[in-house]
This record gives C-alpha cells, structure tokens and sequence, in this order.
C-alpha cells in the first residue's frame, strides 16, 4: 500500500507555501523531504496529517483517494499516519511512562480512573519492542537526546488506533543529536521500513542521507525541483537542488574572508568554576574571539553556557568579564551577556507574538522618545533587520510562530545582537538551519566579532566550530580538557578529544 499527494497547493494570505506538490512513498521506503529554510517541507507534513488545511490537491493513503481539503487530523490517523511534527512535544517533566501514554488512550479502571499499573506494563511492552533503553519511572528529562527522540517515535508508532497503512513522518528528528546518535535512530528507522513501514524524513543534515535514504525529493519555494534515487544521493548534488547554484559557488561567497585573529585582550575568563554537571571549568575569551564548547552530550555544555549567563548559579570558581567577578544576581542574567539557547522555542521565543515584537523584545531601547514608543522607527529598523539577516518573511507584523524554524533562529540571533551585548553565548546556534542560512549565520557572528564582540557557542556539529571559532574548549564529564586552535583545531581531533582521547598532531 503506498501514499501518494498530487497538486497539494497552500497559501498562506501572500505567500505561497506549496505550489502544486506530487509526491509518492512506497511501502518500505525511507524517503528524504529536502529544502531550504521556508521551502514547504513542514507545510506538506502539515497537510497529510490534516493539521493544515490545502487549498487544492488530492491524497491518495494507500488506495483510499481523498480530497486534500478534506483531511483532518481523525481522517489522517484513521488512515494511519503517524508523525513527529518540527517541534515535536514530548514532556521533560513526566516520566517515561506518562509520556508514552499521553499518546494513547490511557487505560482507565472502573470510574474512569487512569490505571496506572496497566500504563506501566505497557511502557514497560514498548520499550522492549522499539529496544529503548530506558526506565518506566525516570523523568524524560533525565535521559539522553536519543532515548528522549526514540520514546516521542514510539509514542507516535503506537498510537496506531487500526491496521493503517503505516507512514511514519518525522520533521527534523535529529537536530539536537550526535552523530552516534543519528546512527542509532537511523538502525530503528531502517528496522521499521523492512517491516513495510513508509518513513517521510526531513533533515537538514545532508551528509546524513546517502546511505541511508531510498529516496529524496527536494521542495524549493514550494515546489518539487527533482528527485534523486538511492545512488543519487550525494551531498553536492542536494545541496545545488536545494539552493540553485553549486556548492561551490556557495562555499566561495561564505569563506570569501579569514577569521580575523584575536585580539588578545582578555575579556571573559572562567577560572575553576564548578556546579551541576560542571566539575572544573576554564577557559578565556578575547576582545572578538569565537570560543567554541565541544564534549559529548550530557558533558555540561549548556550548563556553563547558563552560568555564564546567570542563569545557573555556580558553586565554586569565578567568572570575570572585563576584569571584574560577575556576582550571583539570583538567577537574573548579567548585564551586557546575552544567550540564544538551545531550545529556542520554549526559552527564547514569544510564538503567538509577531516577528516585530519577538526581534525588539528586551531591547526597544532606541525606539523610545520621552515615554512614547515611536512605532515607526521601531518598524524600519525591524525591517531593517529582517533584510539584513536574510530572514524570509511576508511583513514584520506576521506571527513568529508562523516563520519557518530556521528563519525564527536568525530572527533570535538578531535579537541578541541588537541589544549590543559584549559576550554572546550561543547553543547550537544552528540546529534546524539549512546549509546557506547557516552560512548567514556564521557570516553574521563572524562581522560581529570583528567589531569587537566575544562569543562563546556550543555545538554538535563539529564543523561548524572548525568553521567558526578561533579556538575550542573540550569539555569531558564537567572538566574542561584541553583547548585546540589553529591547525590542531580539525572535527577529528574534537571528536578524539570528546572521548577522552588523544590527538593526532599535524
Ligand atoms: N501558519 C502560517 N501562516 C503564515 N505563513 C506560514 C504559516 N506556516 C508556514 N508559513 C510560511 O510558509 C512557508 C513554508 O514554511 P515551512 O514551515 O513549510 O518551511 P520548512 O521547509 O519547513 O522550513 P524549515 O526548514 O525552516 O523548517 C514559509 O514562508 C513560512 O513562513
Ligand atoms: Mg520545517
């Protein structure tokens, strides 16, 4: 039984989000949905599983054809299609068990009272069937990204209500994954394809697919520009369908400048600091300097990111910025440090909000002229901004919940910069952006740099602190390592580092 949609259109007032899409998935295949930043993917995910209503098109689930209109989230379950949408919610606060069955119907006793015990068992039948290594009873919280990303798939695989068709739908499962990691899921996934199951798969991270995936079709400004069979695959050749122009051309224009070397004024010194997951930190950053954090996972990046802002109290050490120790200020963040943390959704954005209010947020500082906001001046400068970072957005005044996950990173990226801060802590500054948005990105933290701001920034992906830092702190189980720069400063050495091993010197 396969899926198939054909002409699915949408618009959203002015802007067309899908144009006419063909796409068809077989039983069995792993299909990659590839595009920029904005290009359609989640839009398409959100019109199968009736979350979005098209304007036009047909369905086709499994010899059952349907007006696109016509779908609803009941229809598209009904029909079996299970998905983890971009911001997938699972619930850091609950236990294993209750998010699991928070997807399905809970078992009830009499009186309607949740039977807890039967939840158990099930969670207890789930974790062994999708080999989650997991328990019941911990706090979703507590366990690696990985595990955290297989329980919210097998809450979405299990709610399967009848013998649907099986498409399983999975926007962006891996962006705050390690490479290990993504290896694990993708063992799962080829596991429940050559069970018959169809897997739509969005990623960002290209070089994941060859190997991997059967098929890929790639959206450009909501439309298919082609599709590429398994030994297709290739990152060169997504990355030209993607942006229109070779690679490249592309890499010329983004590394068309050096890294500028430091200065060497010292400007945030972290001395022996300790607290949570941090057992001994040390690291400097220079006047202009992009200090990156690598280490595994759970290493206690983030922790030292939050400490440095304020937000997590250090127990011991100190923190200096221009020569004086930052105090503890009760959790409230230090002046002139600003953060874009990793889960940018729920700790930094305003959703229901507009673009506007989301990038002056904080900082409407020079907007204000004796008590009165001036609305226009806030209005150019937003604008101002919005073409500057390359965010791609019908107005200002649209809702930040309606921009594209990557365009909303740019959108808190610039936030952060127009408050003129001197040190910026990024985490994962670039998860879930597309290759030329991250070389916005880069280009953007970069020029920053230049006039004189310190960064610190934390991330998965090793290239990009390769790319992008001057040097890299490695941080293993809270203890800062070693610091790596210049020809030393290779994705392998990091990698090596990270596990606690040696380096290869070059
Ligand atoms: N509810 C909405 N209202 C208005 N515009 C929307 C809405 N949802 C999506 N859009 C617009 O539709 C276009 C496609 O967005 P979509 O989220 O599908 O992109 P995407 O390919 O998933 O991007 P990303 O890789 O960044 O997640 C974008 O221009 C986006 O701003
Ligand atoms: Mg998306």
């Amino acid at each position: 039984m396969a899926f198939s949609a054909k002409g699915i259109t949408k618009r959203f007032g002015p802007t067309v989000a899908l144009d006419g899409v063909d796409i068809e998935l077989l039983p069995g295949e792993i299909h990659a949905l590839c595009g920029g930043n904005g290009s359609g993917k989640s839009t398409l995910i959100k019109t199968i599983t009736g979350v979005e209503i098209a304007d036009r098109g047909t369905f086709d689930f499994g010899g059952s054809e349907i007006d696109a209109a016509d779908v609803t989230p009941a229809s598209a379950d009904h029909f079996g299609v299970r998905c983890l949408h971009q911001q997938g919610t699972t619930f850091g606060s609950l236990t294993v068990t209750e998010n699991l069955a928070a997807g399905l119907r809970f078992p009830t006793r009499f009186g309607g009272r949740i039977d807890w015990r039967a939840a158990r068992r099930q969670a207890v039948e789930t974790l062994a069937e999708f080999e989650i290594d997991a328990n019941p009873d911990q706090l979703l919280e507590q366990l690696r990204p990985v595990t955290r990303q297989m329980v919210a798939i097998a809450r979405v695989l299990h709610q399967r209500s009848g013998e649907g068709m099986g498409l399983l739908i999975l926007d962006e499962p891996t962006a705050s994954l390690s490479a290990a990691d993504v290896d694990r899921l993708h063992e799962a996934l080829v596991r429940f394809a050559e069970a018959g199951t169809m897997v739509m798969y969005v990623t960002h991270r290209l070089n994941d697919l060859p190997g991997f995936a059967s098929t890929a079709t790639v959206l450009r400004d909501g439309r298919v520009v082609g599709q590429l069979a398994r030994d297709e695959i290739r990152h060169d050749r997504l990355i030209e369908m993607i942006v229109g122009v070779s690679e490249e051309e592309l890499m010329s224009a983004s590394l068309s400048h050096e890294l500028a070397a430091a200065k060497l004024e010292e400007r945030l010194v972290v001395r022996d600091v300790a607290g949570g997951p941090i057992r001994n930190a040390n690291l400097t950053v220079g006047v202009g300097e992009i200090v990156g954090i690598a280490g595994l996972v759970g290493a206690g990046r983030s922790s030292l990111l939050e400490m440095v802002f304020g937000t997590e109290q250090p127990t011991a050490g100190e923190i200096e910025l221009d020569g004086e120790i930052l105090p503890w200020r009760s959790g409230k963040p230090h002046d002139s440090v600003a953060l874009v943390p990793e889960n940018r959704v729920l700790d930094a954005a305003f959703m229901p909000l507009s673009l506007t209010e989301n990038v002056v947020a904080t900082t409407t500082g020079s907007c204000w002229h004796h008590g009165v906001l001036n609305h226009r001046a806030e209005r150019s400068q937003v604008r101002t901004i919005i073409a500057d970072s390359g965010i791609r957005a019908a107005s200002e005044a649209v809702a930040f919940q309606t921009l594209s996950g990557g365009n909303q990173q740019k959108a808190i990226i610039a936030r952060c910069l127009r408050g003129q801060p001197k040190v910026l802590l990024l985490d994962e500054p670039t998860q879930g952006v597309d290759f030329a948005a991250r070389a916005a990105i880069h280009e953007t933290i970069r020029s920053a740099a230049e006039q004189g701001l310190s960064v610190l920034v934390v991330s998965s992906d090793l290239e990009e602190l390769v790319l992008m830092c001057n040097k890299a702190v490695v941080l293993v189980d809270g203890v800062t390592t070693a610091t790596v720069s210049g020809s030393q400063l290779t994705t392998e050495n990091l990698e090596r580092l990270g596990f606690g091993e040696a380096i290869v010197d070059v």
